[in-house]
């Protein structure tokens, strides 16, 4: 990998995306803080002046910025293998999430994708969700005694302590603040827009946290590799390739900080939205209190997830109006074209979620929370495969799509069941959209008993 990072220079001439529409910004810095400051701002202008295919800058490079659902599957499903993954998020994650398998391509990507796929099988899922019940209602006690309860970091804590037992047979204890502060500091820093690690800076502590769970990680090794445990470190640990090879230390943890990284603030992102459009719309909450409530149980199994039809409508909705990753990045190592406009080989290529979830040709009434719309009666997100992508699509789709649905309704179940969620009739939450969707302050949030 490392010697095709050369790829990563400027990109393609001014000169060579000249036919396409577009505006570069101010000098140097493009329009990389109007992206990063409100990348649904930046679509909703971007599109509306240049149309589905326009040049832009920002985040440090040109850039072709696709802004339709047949971009999105032109790039995502990449039939003729014109586009790089790895060139495309390299030069924002490279130094953070080196080797993960996002930034992977080809038989590299295939082998390694396969290797950690028995992690994301039913028969594992089934365990997840018996194992990670009994921590949910633990922590549901816990935050009925919280006073000025926040809805954010108290999910974003659970669902790091599920994904550190699942995933790692870790259980945080002491280690907790640390191990979390040190993904926020790592998450964070990929919208750093110094991107040189000086220090108390934003990049510097990016890379600080990233060293903290390496050591984190490398000290567990031997006992996992010694031992016989069934998360996927320990599975990792004890892998042996088809050549006879195991899994060197760095590769394991490379692999595991990508993992836990995805694993934890994703969901986050899609339960604190789910959150507060139930405060903000009780008919569905309280739709959804009932659904739970019939089931006549306090906590799922695995068999009753597929029953739950209306918190998928609401699931679906909530990551079409806020997806966790508002922009997914290739590079088009080929000449190709999209839209009638030729995209020279080696430039960097973005696709969005977020404008693409509210583009009036696909969906009615986009801005308004309606989960209904995913309903088989109405099923908009059926107008095009490629319109609805908040798990991305084709051989990068997200690996861990089904265990956050399992996770979200396994958190929603007993929450729904315990508490009524409430805001104040006049609260907006203030999103942060990059590099993951969080809100500004938190979510206050109200959790009255029942
Ligand atoms: C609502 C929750 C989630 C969302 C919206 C989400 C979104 C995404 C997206 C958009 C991608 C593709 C990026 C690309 O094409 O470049 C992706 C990949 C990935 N996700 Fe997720 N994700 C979620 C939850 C999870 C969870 C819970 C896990 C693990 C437990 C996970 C593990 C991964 C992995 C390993 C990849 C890389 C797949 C590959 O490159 O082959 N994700 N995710």
């Amino acid at each position: 990998m490392s010697a095709s990072s050369s790829l990563i220079g400027a990109g393609p001439s001014a000169a060579a995306l000249a036919h396409i529409p577009g505006d570069y910004g101010a000098p140097l810095i493009g329009q990389t803080l109007h992206f990063l400051r409100d990348p649904l701002a930046y679509c909703r202008d971007t599109e509306a002046r240049f149309g589905p295919v326009s040049r832009s800058h920002f985040l440090f490079r040109r850039r072709v910025s696709l802004m339709s659902a047949e971009g999105n599957e032109f790039v995502l499903l990449d039939r003729d293998q014109n586009f790089s993954a790895h060139h495309g998020w390299h030069p924002i994650l490279g130094r953070l999430f080196p080797n993960g398998l996002m930034l992977r391509d080809g038989d590299d990507h295939r082998y390694q994708r396969r290797l950690l796929q028995p992690a994301f099988r039913k028969e594992a899922l089934q365990d997840y969700l018996a194992r990670m019940n009994p921590r949910i209602v633990a922590a549901l006690k816990q935050w009925r005694t919280q006073t000025d309860f926040h809805f954010y970091p108290a999910i974003k804590r659970l669902t790091l302590e599920l994904a550190a037992e699942l995933f790692l047979g870790v259980e945080l204890q002491s280690e907790m603040d640390r191990v979390n502060r040190d993904f926020v500091d790592l998450v964070e820093a990929s919208a750093a827009v110094i991107r040189v690690p000086l220090l108390g800076r934003r990049y510097a502590r990016g890379l600080a946290g990233r060293a903290h769970l390496e050591q984190f990680l490398r000290e567990r090794i031997p006992a996992r590799r010694a031992g016989n445990g069934s998360d996927l470190f320990s599975q990792m640990c004890r892998a042996v390739s088809e050549t006879g090879d195991r899994y060197r230390d760095d590769e394991i943890i490379d692999h595991l900080i990508f993992v836990m990284m995805a694993a934890h603030d994703t969901t986050t992102s899609a339960l604190t939205t789910i959150a507060y459009a139930l405060a903000r719309h009780p008919e569905w909450q309280q739709r959804l209190r009932q659904q739970a409530a019939d089931f006549g149980k306090a906590t799922l199994d695995h068999d009753d997830l597929a029953l739950l039809t209306s918190t998928d409508w609401v699931l679906r909705e909530a990551l079409r109006l806020y997806p966790p990753l508002t922009t997914i990045m290739r590079m088009a190592l080929k000449d190709c074209e999209i839209h009638g406009y030729a995209i020279p080989a080696f430039t960097s290529v973005n696709v969005f979620p977020i404008i693409t979830h509210r583009l009036p040709r696909w969906w009615n009434e986009p801005e308004t929370f309606d989960p209904e719309r995913f309903s088989p009666a109405r099923a908009e997100h059926k107008r095009h495969p490629f319109a609805w992508i908040p798990f991305g699509g084709g051989a990068h789709m997200c690996l861990g799509l089904h265990f956050a649905e399992m996770q979200v309704k396994a958190v929603l179940h007993p929450l729904l069941l315990a508490f009524a969620l409430e805001t104040p009739a006049d609260y907006r939450i203030p999103y942060q959209l990059a590099p993951i969707a969080k809100p500004k302050d938190g979510l206050p949030m109200r959790l009255r008993p029942l």
